[in-house]
């Protein structure tokens, strides 16, 4: 699908994405090289970065991968100082790396739980610290016509009620979404630095949906379908992504922008739809013939 976005949105912006390797990260990776930044890629398996690098030269996007994890504070430093070495400015921080997987509350080990938050959390505050220097307005790299630059968490919408058995993800997504609010008032304020997040919903071919919706579960046997229910495309979160991280964004700061069709305001409904129907009429002609607070005895 095409761009709504000008080809020039982006143009001398340099773009750090962690697991930007594969699945949304990728795309986001892909989609602002096609709008003119240049791409650094960082994510833990040397094969996957060679190839997604690969992709982005043969599309004309300058690009270049760094192993690393976001765990390793060794990592995170060396990853940052190696985009600024290598393409001499940072302006977007795009912090996609993430751990998942399904499992319930008694059988996730303490270091299940702390691993996914070592990831999705410590990971994405240790890769703002380390980018702050070269973010901020004036900072290391930035002309004086430069403004501050973009921090976006990829984040999800789990928390916002209870999940299923992804306690440790919905809590670690809740601290991103923390990081995001905090971050935009402090370095908002002090450094002109945006700081959003985007909370994709179930996107095809995607990582998150592979693992935590595997086929292997029946959604339609475990009454799990919602009205809403549809796939989104990686296209959907880069598309916001650009927004966000553009001028179109510009006055957009601290937020978390929801992108999954507005699933996650739908729930199982608990009574099939015609039971409801069916219910409420008995219940409307009842309070016809009674008035309301006087029992029956009294007429
Ligand atoms: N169920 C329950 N616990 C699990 C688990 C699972 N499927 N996978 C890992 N864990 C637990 C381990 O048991 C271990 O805890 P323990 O020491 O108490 O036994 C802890 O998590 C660390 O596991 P380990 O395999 O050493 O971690 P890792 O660093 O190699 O793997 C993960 C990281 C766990 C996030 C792994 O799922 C991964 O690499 N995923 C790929 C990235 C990804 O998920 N991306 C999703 C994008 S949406």
């Amino acid at each position: 699908m095409d761009s709504p976005f000008k080809a020039d949105i982006l143009k001398g912006k340099v773009a750090l994405l962690t697991g930007g390797g594969s699945g949304i990260g990728f795309e986001i990776a892909k989609q602002f090289g096609n709008h003119g930044a240049s791409i650094a890629i960082m994510g833990r398996r040397q094969q996957v970065l060679d190839s997604a690098v690969s992709v982005l030269q043969s599309l004309g996007i300058q690009a270049v991968g760094f192993v690393g994890d976001v765990r390793k504070m060794d990592d995170a430093n060396r990853t940052v100082e190696s985009t600024f070495q290598h393409f001499g400015r940072l302006d977007i921080l795009v912090n996609g790396a993430a751990g998942n997987f399904l499992v319930s509350s008694e059988d996730l080990s303490p270091n299940g739980f702390k691993t996914v938050m070592d990831i999705d959390t410590v990971g994405t505050f240790t890769m703002c610290h380390e980018a702050l220097k070269y973010l901020k307005k004036d900072g290391l790299g930035k002309k004086s016509s430069d403004g501050g630059g973009i921090i976006l968490n990829i984040s999800a919408t789990l928390h916002y009620t209870a999940s299923w058995y992804q306690i440790h993800v919905s809590a670690a997504k809740a601290a991103v979404d923390a990081i995001t609010r905090n971050l935009s008032l402090e370095w908002g304020t002090d450094y002109d630095i945006r700081v959003n997040g985007i909370a994709p919903g179930p996107i095809a071919d995607a990582t998150g949906v592979s693992k935590l919706a595997p086929d292997e579960i029946d959604f339609q046997a475990r009454d799990l379908v919602m009205p809403l229910f549809k796939f989104g495309e990686k296209w959907d979160i880069a598309m916001a992504a650009i927004y966000l991280a553009s001028d179109a964004g510009k006055y957009v700061n601290g937020t978390t922008l929801v992108v999954d069709g507005g699933i996650w305001l739908s729930r199982p409904r608990y009574l099939p739809k015609d039971a409801v129907k069916q219910l409420s009429r008995v219940v409307e002609k009842r309070s016809r013939e009674v008035p309301t607070g006087l029992p029956t005895s009294k007429l």
